[in-house]
């Protein structure tokens, strides 16, 4: 079945900017798609494990050959790849931490991304899905920014999703999130919330469509 796949990435709850864009971004998405069931994976509350050998080693062998517990891990990781390709859209909230995303977000990433099941060489393995990423950061890597260039995560995630034949990929950045929470940032107050209003606005209208 169809469905839109919601990742949550931050172990902030409440206090997690991503998690606010994102959950603006759902509710404007299924108050337009009111038949579309949401699928909710809390990466934060629910890891998924990282890859090991037992599990890589299965992928190598065939499946007639493979141990009970590769058979139970490589199903769980195969499951996973399922959730992606039966989505029509997914929408990752995920936090920037230094420079790239969180280990729980990369594990997730190595555990669905198999050659030939989940990439864009074949039209079986293609996924159809348009894809939302909402990263909220502390500081800002934009052009003119002293840091410029030290931003991992963006391209990154586009590499991901086009690895897999996605065509429509967007992240949103909520910036400056630290100002007005560590020592040092206070300047960057009216920026923060600039950029949080902004980046749920583009939410809004991206689910709408
Ligand atoms: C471990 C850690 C590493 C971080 N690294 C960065 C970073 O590289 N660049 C940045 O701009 N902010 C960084 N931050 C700040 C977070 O990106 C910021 O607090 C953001 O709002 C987190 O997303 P969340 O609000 O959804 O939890 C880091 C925060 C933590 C806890």
């Amino acid at each position: 079945m169809s469905h839109v796949l919601h990742i949550d990435v931050s172990p902030m709850g409440d206090h997690s900017v991503s998690r606010q864009v994102a959950n603006a971004y759902v509710e404007a998405f299924t108050a337009s798609h009111k038949d579309v069931a949401v699928v909710t994976r809390d990466l934060a509350a629910d890891p998924v494990p990282h890859l090991d050998g037992e599990t890589i080693m299965a992928g190598y062998i065939p499946a007639e050959q493979r141990t009970p517990s590769q058979v139970a891990k490589f199903t769980y990781r195969m499951e996973l790849v399922e959730e992606v390709k039966s989505s029509q859209e997914i929408v990752i909230s995920t936090p920037m931490w230094n420079w790239q995303v969180p280990s729980v977000l990369k594990a997730w990433i190595d555990q669905i991304i198999i050659p030939g099941v989940l990439d864009a060489s074949s039209e079986a393995a293609t996924v159809n899905a348009r894809v939302t990423v909402v990263v909220a950061q502390g500081g800002s890597y934009k052009e003119g920014a002293p840091r410029h260039g030290w931003d991992y995560l963006t391209g990154y995630m586009k590499q991901v999703f086009g690895s897999m034949g996605v065509k429509d990929v967007e992240v949103i950045l909520a910036e400056f999130t630290l100002a007005g929470v560590a020592p040092g940032m206070e300047t960057f107050v009216d920026n923060k919330k600039a950029s949080i209003d902004a980046a749920i606005e583009t939410a809004k209208a991206r689910a709408s469509k």
